[in-house]
């Protein structure tokens, strides 16, 4: 079966409802079923699902879409993931490396590959049943004495997973053999390490040695690698992890994200942690939401995943140098994935772990509820790093403050930022957003430009959607262009009108611009009635909350007052010229500043002019709402 295939017979076998229905019980109510949102706290339901369209909205918190992305939310698994879980409630056989290379698929290799992983998931999970039975026998006394000075209770120990390799070259070796585990499995899972890489028939050794073991899983709580805490001074780094195999990246997992994800839902945000002892105590603690990047810097495969679970991080690294650092840097992952942070102080030398154990839960809640703004942390660190009073230093925290706000999407958060740097600074405002606009500028090329590349080369990704930002110029526009997008998928008529009357450079790039121009084209070849299939289709692999609250609730519906639709259609119709012609404007009136001479100043003034003539045109263009009726 082909991909298509088997995403068009699981549409075909799988209802929206029973999906749905059988992780969070609906109730009728008219055409719709409804439900407490599954995706954040409510306590009266407003997340809905309508059969009819085979799709869900939640009216609280935006989330919507259909079965494919119910299930990509609610599990915390990627498309194929979802892909996997409704095949087997379905009952329908596929090969995921099949659906995963596309056209080149090669069976044998790819079962070769698919067994050798089951090989290690399976392995895997009986070395993390070893390592604990270790903890608990003769040889493990002292590291289990370790553990429970360290505050573990045997349930968080249990929970964990936290197990003991032996203080020996050949233990585990030993063990596999006992097992029957192949040689080579061993390898492949990096337990073993061996003597001369080039010649693996020379034999190997334990990789962990006298360490405290960590079971790393992935979301699903698979068991994928390994850290080992260092239980003897001169012996190795700290923490020591598995190396990279066929199922284990450091870099792009979460520890402890399999535990947190119910945490996380609860409390409306993640922890982020540094370290695995960090997140052990906080679960302890009562914060089941804690998660780590494991020391590394935070990850857009991380970012990603947390982003299914919540859009909401409370930092909370270690507070020294290392620390601070990581901190800092996680704004360039997290603003792009369209993730808000604040960040938690620590007093000198301290981390959660020591926090929570020495001072109780209740120190680390309170610190969470003053934790400080994420730009305000940052300003906070980049006028300690430099000199403020100093021509270069302004320069230096200006460059690096706001190069982490121009990736803000709400313009008006980003201006907000920009004028609090401009007074810390002391530097008229205009200076510093002139330099701001420079780089969002630069920004937009760029994104534009891969945009255009990835649009060419594949439509499967998942790309974050950002959160509703308030009335801003982009909102409204982008309202108006859900508005149009609403009543062209329902009146074919006005679908005609958009294609004759709305250029397509006066839709944004946005999703819903991006789905309202899709609309247009199949309208102008004549399929206006594939539009929503289109559109849905669109939705499977990311989350558009209006384009799915349009798709489930259309406020231009068939029966809408003819009246009603050709005002609507009037006023947003305009916003978008007006929103057109307000950027060229801006543009030509910068140039017009820039004019070297009088005569290139006429000549920029004539364009204005033209152009607010062609905006008049363009506006009365179209016909006036009828008004007699
Ligand atoms: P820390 O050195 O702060 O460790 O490193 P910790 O979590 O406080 O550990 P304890 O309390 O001394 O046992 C933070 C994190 O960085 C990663 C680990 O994930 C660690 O938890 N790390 C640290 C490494 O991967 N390797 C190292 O050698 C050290
Ligand atoms: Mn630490």
């Amino acid at each position: 079966m082909t991909f298509e295939e088997i995403k068009e017979e699981l549409r075909a076998r799988c209802d929206v409802v029973d999906v749905i229905n059988g992780y969070v019980p609906l109730k009728r109510a008219g055409a719709n079923h409804v439900a407490c949102c599954p995706f954040h706290q409510e306590k009266t339901p407003s997340f809905n699902v309508n059969s009819s369209k085979q799709m869900f909205h939640c009216f609280g918190c935006g989330k919507g879409g259909d079965i494919f992305t119910f299930v990509m939310e609610y599990e915390g698994v990627d498309f194929i993931g979802a892909l996997r879980i409704l095949a087997r409630v379905a009952g329908i056989p596929f090969e995921e490396e099949e659906l995963r290379s596309g056209g080149n698929f090669d069976p044998v290799k790819a079962k070769v590959h698919r067994d050798k992983k089951e090989v290690l998931y399976d392995l895997h999970e009986r070395l993390v049943g070893w390592y604990q039975s270790n903890l608990r026998s003769e040889a493990g006394r002292e590291a289990l004495a370790y553990v429970r000075k360290r505050g573990l209770t045997d349930d968080l120990m249990v929970t964990f997973g936290i197990g003991y390799a032996p203080d020996s070259w050949d233990a585990c070796c030993q063990w596999g053999s006992r097992q029957g585990i192949p040689y080579e499995a061993m390898l492949d899972a990096g337990v073993l390490k061996p003597r001369n890489p080039d010649r693996p028939e020379d034999g190997a050794y334990d990789l962990f040695r006298n360490r405290l073991m960590f079971p790393i899983t992935n979301p699903q709580g698979h068991t994928v690698g390994f850290s080992g805490r260092a239980l003897a001074e001169d012996s190795g780094p700290k923490y020591l992890n598995t190396p990279a195999t066929l199922i284990f990246d450091k870099s792009s997992v979460l520890y402890g994200l399999s535990l947190a994800r119910q945490g996380i839902r609860e409390r409306g945000y993640a922890l982020l942690c540094e370290g695995q002892m960090d997140v052990i105590a906080c679960h302890g603690a009562g914060f089941t939401n804690a998660v780590a990047p494991q020391g590394t810097a935070f990850t857009e495969q991380q970012a990603r995943q947390l982003k299914r679970h919540t859009e909401q991080l409370v930092i909370c690294f270690d507070t020294d140098n290392a620390g601070i650092h990581a901190a800092m840097r996680s704004v360039e992952i997290f603003v792009p994935a369209g993730l808000s942070a604040k960040v938690v102080l620590l007093g000198e030398g301290e981390d959660p772990d020591s926090l929570v154990r020495t001072a109780g839960p209740e120190a680390l809640q309170a610190r969470i509820e003053v934790a400080q703004d994420f730009f305000e942390f940052l300003l906070d660190c980049l006028i300690r790093e430099h000199d403020p009073a100093t021509p270069q230093g302004k320069g230096e925290i200006a460059a690096a403050y706001l190069q982490a706000i121009s990736n803000i999407e709400n313009m008006v958060t980003r201006a907000e930022y920009c004028r609090r740097l401009a007074d810390r600074l002391g530097v008229p405002e205009d200076y510093v957003f002139q330099q701001l606009n420079g780089i969002v500028n630069r920004h937009k090329r760029t994104q534009h430009y891969r945009q255009q590349q990835h649009r060419s080369q594949q439509e499967d990704a998942a790309p974050a959607a950002s959160a509703t930002p308030p009335a801003t110029e982009e909102s409204v526009t982008e309202k108006a262009e859900a508005d149009l997008l609403d009543i062209a998928l329902n009146h074919q008529d006005y679908a005609r009108r958009l294609f004759e009357e709305v250029p397509r450079e006066y839709i944004s790039e946005g999703e819903v611009g991006k789905a309202l121009n899709l609309c247009i084209a199949l309208t102008a070849q004549g399929e206006w009635e594939d539009c929503e299939d289109a559109l849905r289709e669109s939705l499977a692999a990311k989350q558009v909350p209006a384009i799915s609250r349009i798709l489930v609730a259309p406020q231009y519906g068939r029966d809408a007052a003819p009246k009603r639709l050709a005002i609507a259609y009037r006023d947003c119709r305009k916003r978008l010229i007006d929103n057109y012609f307000a950027q060229e404007l801006s543009i030509l009136g910068q140039e017009l500043a820039r004019a070297a001479d009088l005569e290139e100043k006429n000549r920029v003034m004539r364009t204005i002019l033209e152009m607010k003539m062609r905006q008049r045109q363009m506006v009365s263009a179209a016909p006036a709402p009828v008004t007699n009726s």
